[in-house]
């Protein structure tokens, strides 16, 4: 023992899980704080190495690495605006936003009208960074301006607020505002209310706003992330989300912590939203009432693939693999709506279910003539979005590895199957 005594460490040990990748108690959290500050370590399983999984470190080649990933710190997608960045990246999740553009428009029009507010305050939650941070508040106040205009009104102001976990580059948000101003009021010729923005880090499963401070609340393409990897998925070996193999207990666990989740979400979010406020999410999610089916869980299946490509010729072991689940739950429209009536603040206005190819660079549903070009695309835009989980979790050194198996897996599946991401995407009215 290096820094705490042997029965501390025991007793935090004992609330662990075997397999702590991504899977602790809140109320761990002190006792795990305290393991954290401790290195090498051994107990009735042999020796190990305690590290978190925001810091990777080197480990004894016999020991047994136990990563405790905490999502909140090791969720973000890929920062910057270089080759491999989010923000280069992320054209599929612009199309998403792209297909609720009706929604949006109805759930303000009868916002503005229905209350006419002198300082309008919106949110978009989980706004990462990008072309897509601020494409939803550019629209929405050009609505509101042209609703402006039809009634004779005069602008409101307009407090935007843009929230993401701790990790999220919010610089590069903010580097790009003045361009966004200028570009405003160049396309809104009639002139345009001030804009007040801020930057809100923290996750959107707790409260991140004042009482009754929100008129409308955007969110695309980030309620499928869970607050961690469900707790009691150890026998999902070989798998690294919910797959057609994986036992029922998993699947159970799976959908149980996106509903402890997207309840907390909408109780936090009808403490913060006024009366008749609006709220528009969409989330990657399906179609099929089977949480194993291939339109959601394939895009993942075909990465563990790459993975256990890895594994069986010694460069991953199978132990870290076996460890490692991606926290994402991909709910049905039904699941969605059960939460909302089940929590009770808010009428549904709209549900719908639209899809997209992966390749978000296909101008249609069928199969693209440049299937290399294809997957290329597929494997950028995912990788974009997991590297920084798999990093945390495998190490940098093997990741170029990964996404270049990742990419021969995917031309090579997506020159014989049709592939499609499924939306499902929610309007909704803060009950009086
Ligand atoms: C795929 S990106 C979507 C970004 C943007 N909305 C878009 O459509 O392009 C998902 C974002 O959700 C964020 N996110 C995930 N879980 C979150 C949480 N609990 N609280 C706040 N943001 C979260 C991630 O950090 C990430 O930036």
């Amino acid at each position: 023992m290096t820094c705490m005594g042997e029965a501390k460490l025991v007793e935090a040990l004992g609330t662990m899980q075997e397999n702590t990748t991504l899977q602790r108690r809140n109320h761990d959290k002190e006792k795990l704080v305290m393991v954290e500050a401790c290195d090498a370590r051994e107990d009735e399983k042999g020796p190990y190495r305690l590290e978190r999984g925001v810091q990777r470190g080197t480990c004894r080649d016999s020991c047994l690495t136990r990563t405790i990933m905490e999502v909140t710190q090791v969720l973000h997608m890929n920062r910057g605006a270089g080759e491999t960045s989010y923000a280069n990246n992320s054209l599929l999740q612009q199309k998403a936003i792209r297909l609720t553009k009706a929604m949006r428009e109805e759930a303000i029009s009868n916002l503005y009208r229905s209350m006419v507010p002198g300082r309008l305050t919106m949110a978009d939650l989980g706004c990462s960074s990008g072309p897509n941070t601020l494409f939803v508040i550019s629209e929405v106040i050009k609505s509101v301006e042209k609703l402006c205009q039809e009634l004779n009104h005069s602008s409101p102001e307009y407090q935007i607020f843009m929230n993401d976990l701790p990790g999220n580059d919010f610089n590069n948000i903010f580097k790009s505002l003045a361009n966004f101003k200028e570009k405003l009021s160049e396309e809104i010729q009639a002139g345009c209310g001030t804009c007040f923005f801020a930057g809100v880090p923290g996750s959107f499963y707790g409260r991140i706003f004042p009482n009754k401070t929100l008129h409308f609340v955007h969110s695309s393409y980030s309620l499928q992330w869970l607050s961690k990897v469900p707790e009691g998925v150890e026998n999902n070996k070989g798998n690294i989300y919910m797959a057609s193999t994986s036992p029922a207990n998993v699947l159970n666990a799976y959908y149980e912590q996106f509903q402890r989740d997207f309840s907390l979400f909408l109780k936090c979010r009808a403490e913060e939203i006024v009366e008749g406020g609006r709220m528009v999410l969409t989330f990657l999610g399906r179609r099929s009432n089977d949480p194993s089916s291939k339109e959601c869980c394939y895009i993942w299946e075909l990465l563990a693939m790459a993975l256990n490509d890895m594994v069986s010729k010694g460069m991953i072991k199978e132990e870290e693999m076996d460890t490692f689940n991606i926290p994402q739950y991909t709910p049905s429209p039904s699941e969605v709506e059960v939460e909302v009536l089940k929590e009770g603040s808010f009428t549904i206005n709209g549900l719908e279910v639209t899809e997209m190819p992966w390749n978000a660079f296909d101008s249609e549903c069928s199969l693209h003539t440049s299937v290399s070009d294809g997957g290329y695309n597929v494997t950028k835009c995912m990788r974009a979005v997991a590297e920084p989980l798999l990093v945390s979790h495998f190490g940098e050194a093997v990741i170029e590895l990964v996404f270049s198996r990742y990419q021969h897996i995917l031309i090579e599946r997506m020159s014989k199957e049709k592939t499609e991401f499924v939306n499902v995407s929610i309007s909704m009215t803060r009950k009086p």
